[in-house]
Order: C-alpha cells, then sequence, then structure tokens
C-alpha cells in the first residue's frame, strides 16, 4: 500500500488553524523537540505567539499527522529571515524540506522582499541548492535575553 500524500498548507496571518485546532500545536510541539536541538522545550503557550509573530508559516501533513514546518519572519519589503524549518526523520531525504523554502520563499510577505536571511548549523549545503550562499564578509551578533526560559 502507497504511503498518503503529504500536503502543504500556507496559513494566513497568525496561523488560526495551527494555534486553535486540537492538538496541532501539541504536534509542532513534539515535532520540534524531536528533530531540533535549538527549538526543543518550547512550550505551547510561547509556540503560539511565535505563531503570532511570524509572517509566513507552512506546515506538511501526511494526513492528520504534523510530517514538516518552517516560518518566516519579514517586513515585506527589505528584509526577511527563515526560522525553524524542520522535516520529520523518516521523511527527510525526500524532497519535504526542499518543498518547505520553497513555499515559504513564495508566501507573499517574502515576495520581493530584497534579502532574505537564514542560520544553520549543518545544513549549509541544503540552503545552497536553495539559492542561499554563506557570506564571510559579515558577522552572526547575538544577545541573549535574561527575561525568558529560552535555552538555544
Ligand atoms: C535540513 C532538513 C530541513 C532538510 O529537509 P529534507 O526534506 O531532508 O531535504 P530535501 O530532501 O528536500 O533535500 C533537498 C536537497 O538538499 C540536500 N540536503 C538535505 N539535507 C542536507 C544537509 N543537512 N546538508 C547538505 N545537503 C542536504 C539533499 O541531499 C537534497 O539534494 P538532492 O536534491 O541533490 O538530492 C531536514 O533534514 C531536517 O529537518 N533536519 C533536522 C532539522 C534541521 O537541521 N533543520 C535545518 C534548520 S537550519
Amino acid at each position: 500500500m502507497s504511503a498518503a500524500p503529504i500536503q502543504l498548507i500556507r496559513h494566513c496571518r497568525g496561523a488560526w488553524r495551527l494555534r486553535r485546532a486540537p492538538g496541532q500545536l501539541q504536534q509542532l510541539q513534539r515535532l520540534l523537540d524531536a528533530h531540533s536541538f535549538w527549538a526543543s522545550g518550547r512550550s505551547q503557550r510561547e509556540l503560539s505567539r511565535m505563531l503570532t509573530g511570524s509572517q509566513a508559516v507552512i506546515s506538511a501533513w501526511q494526513g492528520s499527522r504534523l510530517v514538516g514546518f518552517g516560518r518566516a519572519t519579514s517586513d515585506g519589503v527589505f528584509r526577511a529571515v527563515l526560522w525553524d524549518v524542520v522535516v520529520a526523520g523518516e521523511h527527510q531525504g525526500r524532497g519535504l524540506g526542499r518543498r518547505i523554502v520553497e513555499a515559504l520563499l513564495q508566501a507573499p510577505a517574502l515576495q520581493g522582499v530584497e534579502r532574505t536571511y537564514l542560520m544553520t548549523t549543518n545544513s549549509a549545503g541544503f540552503y545552497e541548492q536553495l539559492g542561499f550562499t554563506a557570506v564571510d564578509s559579515q558577522q552572526l551578533m547575538l544577545r541573549r535575553s535574561s527575561s525568558t526560559n529560552v535555552k538555544h
């Protein structure tokens, strides 16, 4: 029996369905906990705020199961940043990550934006295939907040 097809959903502003439909936020939490080191341990309340503050959100579903996710923030003109692109382990290496990034780049909030950035620890080769290039001329600067329980 062949596996059910994977459907991508481009969420409308605020990602209401992902935040409010029963069990969906829990599935997002589990996906991030299981397949990302930087986004594990986020509470559902934090994830809901994160979705509200994202201008582009893509989720990937096989039936009722969340198997992929990605989001972006954007000012709509000059700068956008991709965040939290994750594919469930058994679906990795089959082109789903590419589909999610392409859908993010095609989202209205990213259309025509001058520069789109991302940070990656070990997936640079994946993003190079999607048109991103490593930048040597700039430094990544980070200021950690002591007022939240965010770890990474
Ligand atoms: C990185 C990730 C999103 C890629 O998704 P995926 O569905 O496995 O990737 P795809 O199948 O769409 O791969 C597209 C291409 O990129 C390549 N690729 C995938 N992951 C790669 C990696 N880590 N490094 C280099 N190349 C990679 C694939 O080989 C494929 O090349 P091909 O078209 O020549 O076959 C996924 O592996 C993942 O969720 N990893 C864990 C979380 C993570 O590290 N996310 C990155 C956040 S910055």
